[in-house]
């Protein structure tokens, strides 16, 4: 779901856009102040690439359910018709919308350019929708693309050189960006220089081209995986956290609406209660529900029975566990009783990638407290155990210190 293209300034949005998350210049903007003393031939304006190249290995297990039912009117675009397009609209968060509320206002009053800014947390939690904002409340583009497609020099030279005063150039898994690309970044990041070299070997030439002053967004649900110089040029770093259940609990409410799907506040939590903290997650319960309500219920109003019975039948536990989580905590249960387990076994067991597992699963199991890393691996908590019925031995309480 997560894949991208790079509309150019040059090209007419497709009405019908493959992506979700890609969005092209079509903003009223302040004129350009500055002269722009780039020449023209030095890099490709207009850069397509495409999608298949810029897939993100990065997704939610449960993302092929999400794609099975989507509706002709959704179809290519089940998450960009419910992203939040205002910061007023963006639900929780609080301290992230206040700081970059903050950061906005200052801004504007100045007439200067937003700080780099660099987001980080799991999938889900509104880091794209947050930077795609960002650009509409500064009244700017906003250039989507992916680091895994940013591979060569000029994939990025040719995104820099389009940038115009204030936009904002939007790099999502900003901690998978190739060495060569990183290091273009630093000087365009802080000294808004393009340097690039030209030729090899002993004719290699290094010319330098003046850019727009731009705004990068970075996303990551890595941060640990960033260097620290790429680190230390980001103004502003700030982390998403998991919803509270009032905080998911209005965003199923809102995408009902949108989706005209009739459901009760109960039936709302009980969509949410099972959410894992995501609001993409949320969204894409609340379609799977949809759907039973549509099929087996004759559209009848979802309510927390009705929502709880649908998501006991996609396997979704009152915990929001799905099959992976509750395969990778049994097995640490059964057959490691309580020891340790390393990130590649859990791999092997559920046949996930360790990444998806370190990305994905771990977060919220450890938000909740049913997982624990310790320098050893992993360990299943008490309540893990409890949760899936099992009796915790009592050294483990003694090892984890509960
Ligand atoms: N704060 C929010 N309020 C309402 N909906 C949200 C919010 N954050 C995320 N969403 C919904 O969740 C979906 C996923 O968000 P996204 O920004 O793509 O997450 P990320 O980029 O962090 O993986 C979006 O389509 C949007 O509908
Ligand atoms: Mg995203």
């Amino acid at each position: 779901m997560e894949s991208m293209a790079i509309i150019s300034s040059k090209q007419p949005e497709p009405d019908d856009r493959q992506d979700g998350e890609a969005r092209g210049d079509r903003k009223r903007r302040k004129p350009p102040s500055e002269e722009n003393s780039m020449p023209k031939n030095s890099a490709p304006r207009n850069l397509a690439v495409p999608a298949s190249a810029m897939a993100s290995s990065v997704m939610p297990k449960d993302g092929d359910l999400l794609q099975s039912a989507a509706r002709p009117d959704e179809v290519g675009k089940p998450e960009e018709s419910l992203r939040p397009k205002r910061l007023a609209d963006y639900i929780g968060q609080k301290d992230l919308k206040e700081v970059l509320e903050i950061a906005i206002k200052a801004a504007q009053k100045r007439s200067e350019t937003l700080d780099h800014l660099l987001l980080y947390g799991p999938p889900g939690l509104g880091k794209t929708t947050m930077a795609l904002i960002l650009a509409e409340e500064m009244q700017v583009n906003c250039r989507v693309t992916t680091a895994p497609a940013l591979e060569r020099p000029r994939d990025i030279a040719g995104l820099l050189v389009g940038m115009q005063t204030g936009d904002i150039l939007f790099i999502d898994e900003i901690h998978r960006l190739p060495m060569v690309t990183e290091e273009i970044l630093y000087a365009a990041m802080e000294d808004f220089r393009l340097d690039i070299t030209i030729g090899k070997g002993q004719s290699a030439k290094t010319r330098s081209l003046d850019l727009q002053r731009f705004t990068l967004v970075g996303a990551t649900t890595k941060v640990g995986a960033l260097t620290s110089p790429l680190r230390d040029r980001f103004g502003l770093v700030q982390r998403l956290r998991f919803y509270d259940l009032d905080e998911l609990t209005p965003i199923v409410l809102r995408t009902a609406e949108i989706l005209s799907t009739a459901i009760t506040p109960e039936g709302a939590a009980e969509i949410a209660r099972r959410a894992r903290g995501t609001p993409r997650i949320a969204n894409r319960l609340l379609r799977r529900v949809r759907d039973y309500v549509e099929v087996k219920l004759e559209g009848a109003i979802i309510t927390g029975t009705i929502a709880a019975e649908a998501l006991e039948r996609f396997n979704v536990d009152p915990c929001g566990l799905d099959w992976t989580d509750r395969r990778m905590l049994t097995v640490m249960i059964e057959s490691f009783g309580g020891r340790p387990v390393g990130l590649d076994t859990l791999a092997a067991i559920t046949g996930e990638d360790a990444q998806t597992i370190e990305e994905v699963y771990e977060p919220y199991l450890m938000q909740i407290g049913y997982l624990q890393r310790t320098p050893r691996g992993r360990i299943a908590t008490p309540a893990a155990w409890k949760h899936l019925g099992y009796q915790p031995p009592d050294n483990q309480l003694v090892l984890l210190g509960g």
